[in-house]
Formats: C-alpha cells, sequence, structure tokens
C-alpha cells in the first residue's frame, strides 16, 4: 500500500509517520519538502504529488491552525482548509485512493452540554472553523472514499503543549487562574494516530466504513479542569511548583478575550466511531498522565 502522508511535522502528522509505517510505503511531506510538493498552498504543486505518486491512501495532517490569526487570514485559512482539501479530494476521487482527514469540534456553534453527534446541526463560530467544515463539505461533495476525523484539544508530548506551560507558570508564579466554562476532552496525537492506521486497515477492507466520525478521548473537562489534573501529577514527577491543584483559580472566557470566539461546549459523541471500528476510547486523564512522564523524562 501506498500512503502519502501531509503535514508530517505537526503534533498528529508526526504520530502518524510512526502509527502508518507498519502499513506500507509512506512518503511523509510538509510544506518544505523538495522532491515532492507537500505544501498545501501551491494547489498545482500539491495535484502533481498526487498524480506523479499515485498513493492508495491520502492523510492529510496538514491543516492552517492559527484560530486567532485566521480571523485576519482568511484567505490562507480557506486555501489550506477548505481549497487544497477539495483538491486532495478531487484527485483521490480519479485515481479511488481513500482519503484521510482531520476536523474539529469548532465546525459546531459550540451552546448546551450535550456531546456533538455527527449528525448535528454546523454553526461554526470563528473562520477557523468555517474553514475547516468547507474542507469537509469539499470531501463529501467529491464522492471519494474517505475518513473525516472531527476531534478536539490535540496535544503531544512533542513541542509547546497546554500542559508544559501549566507547569511552567506554577513554577514561575505564585497563582494562576484558568477558564472554566469551556468543556471538552484533551486528546492526544498518540491515540489520534493509532486510531487513524487501525481505521484505514479496516475501511481498506469494508469500503461501507467511509464517512465522518468524532474521535476524542473519552470523558470530559475544562481547561482549569485540566490544569489541576497536570499540577495534580506535578509533585511526583518532581517538578517544583508553587502553585497546588486546589489553588488554581477559576475564571470565565470573558476573562480572557481572544480574536476568535471559542465554542463553551467542545464534547464529541464517540460512539460511531467505536461501533463502527470497535475501539474503545481511553479516558483523557490516562493520555495526559503519560505525556507528563514522558515530557519530564520518568
Ligand atoms: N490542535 C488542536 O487542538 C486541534 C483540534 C481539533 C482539530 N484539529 C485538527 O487536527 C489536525 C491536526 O492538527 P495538529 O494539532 O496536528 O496541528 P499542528 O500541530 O498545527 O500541525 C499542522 C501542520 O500543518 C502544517 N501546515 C500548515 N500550513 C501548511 C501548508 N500550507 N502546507 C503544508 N503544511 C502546512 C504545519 O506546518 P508548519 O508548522 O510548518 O506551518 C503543521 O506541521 C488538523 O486538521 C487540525 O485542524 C486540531
Amino acid at each position: 500500500m501506498k500512503i502519502l502522508l501531509l503535514g508530517k511535522n505537526g503534533q498528529v502528522g508526526w504520530e502518524l509517520q510512526r502509527s502508518l509505517a507498519p502499513l506500507g510505503q509512506v512518503l511523509a511531506l510538509d510544506s518544505l519538502s523538495n522532491e515532492y510538493c507537500g505544501d498545501l498552498a501551491n494547489l498545482q504543486g500539491l495535484a502533481e504529488t498526487v498524480r506523479t505518486y499515485a498513493p492508495d491512501v491520502i492523510v492529510n495532517a496538514a491543516a492552517y491552525t492559527a484560530v486567532d490569526k485566521a480571523e485576519q487570514e482568511r484567505e490562507q485559512a480557506f486555501r489550506v482548509n477548505a481549497e487544497a482539501v477539495a483538491l486532495l479530494a478531487q484527485a483521490a476521487a480519479q485515481i479511488d485512493a481513500l482519503l484521510v482527514h482531520y476536523s474539529t469540534d469548532y465546525v459546531f456553534p459550540g451552546q448546551g452540554a450535550a456531546a456533538w453527534r455527527e449528525e448535528d446541526a454546523v454553526g461554526p463560530l470563528n473562520v477557523y472553523g468555517e474553514s475547516k467544515l468547507a474542507g469537509e463539505e469539499a470531501i463529501q461533495a467529491s464522492r471519494c472514499a474517505h475518513l473525516i476525523f472531527r476531534t478536539s484539544w490535540v496535544y503531544a508530548a512533542r513541542g509547546n503543549n497546554f500542559a508544559r506551560t501549566m507547569l511552567r507558570l506554577a513554577t514561575e508564579r505564585d497563582s494562576l487562574g484558568v477558564i472554566d466554562d469551556q468543556f471538552g476532552a484533551p486528546t492526544g496525537a498518540e491515540l489520534i494516530a493509532d486510531v487513524t492506521a487501525h481505521a484505514i486497515t479496516a475501511a481498506r477492507r469494508d469500503p461501507a466504513l467511509s464517512g465522518l466520525y468524532h474521535l476524542a478521548a473519552a470523558g470530559e473537562t475544562t481547561w482549569c479542569g485540566y490544569a489541576r489534573f497536570v499540577l495534580s501529577q506535578a509533585v511526583g514527577l518532581g517538578v517544583p511548583v508553587k502553585v497546588s491543584a486546589e489553588q488554581v483559580q477559576s475564571l470565565t472566557t470573558d476573562a480572557y478575550p481572544t480574536p476568535a470566539r471559542r465554542p463553551a461546549n467542545s464534547r464529541l459523541d464517540t460512539q460511531k466511531l467505536q461501533q463502527a471500528f470497535a475501539l474503545n476510547l481511553p479516558d483523557w486523564r490516562q493520555g495526559v498522565a503519560r505525556m507528563l512522564m514522558e515530557i519530564q523524562g520518568k
């Protein structure tokens, strides 16, 4: 099986390099790759890559993910998250390839407390969400075989992440306040990559599995709950924090204005994915605890 992986150095892309390796021959690209174009802003170059490599599976982990900046850079966000995705979908349809793509709970309006199901009405609150929704719609319109995974609150051990920032701030400051009225489930890039590899194998055997799925860790928390969990683990990890988990103050979204509006409800209902692929998604704390041990070298 020939797999084209785009966005190889992102949080999810990096983990996909590992999880896709046993499935076949992987051509992994980023926007600066030389021999083949992996720049999603270069539509012509991208089309040429698909034509010459002729993959059986295209996995698109590249995206314009700067949520606040997208409010000012609408055109660039749409080019990468919608136009390039439309091109990949049309190319996949032409060569009968399976297209794997990632989307977000930001396609939803974010009200209420129920976990979003795949068929719920969409209504993005910001430009990033609009551009990701346009990408989903382009894939569905192309009729290519596809797996679209909507995920949320993605973290990885590599690079900067929320947990690392909380650990740093808790060692530098005497107090810490974190937003406590946005709900979701921190989801590890490792988990997303492992589920993706499993789902590709299943969807190649059974084309009826083609479709849109919600993929997130089990359970729910707020950013404040997430920070408290991280700090509750800190002592065991030998991090000299000055702020304990109990001392983290609860803030409302209004106290922390950002250019892009965020949904208050990022919960995703993952029943469809778990049933279709016979999977069990672990609680979010399991992956976060593991990531903390990894970044602290434990
Ligand atoms: N992060 C989250 O919390 C979250 C939540 C829900 C859904 N998602 C979705 O999950 C997927 C993976 O996200 P992630 O967290 O792994 O994102 P990420 O770490 O920001 O990685 C995105 C990758 O895309 C690359 N990229 C940006 N513009 C590109 C272009 N023009 N051509 C080629 N590559 C380009 C980036 O490269 P550079 O760094 O070099 O620009 C980066 O390596 C995305 O579809 C995202 O929308 C993410």
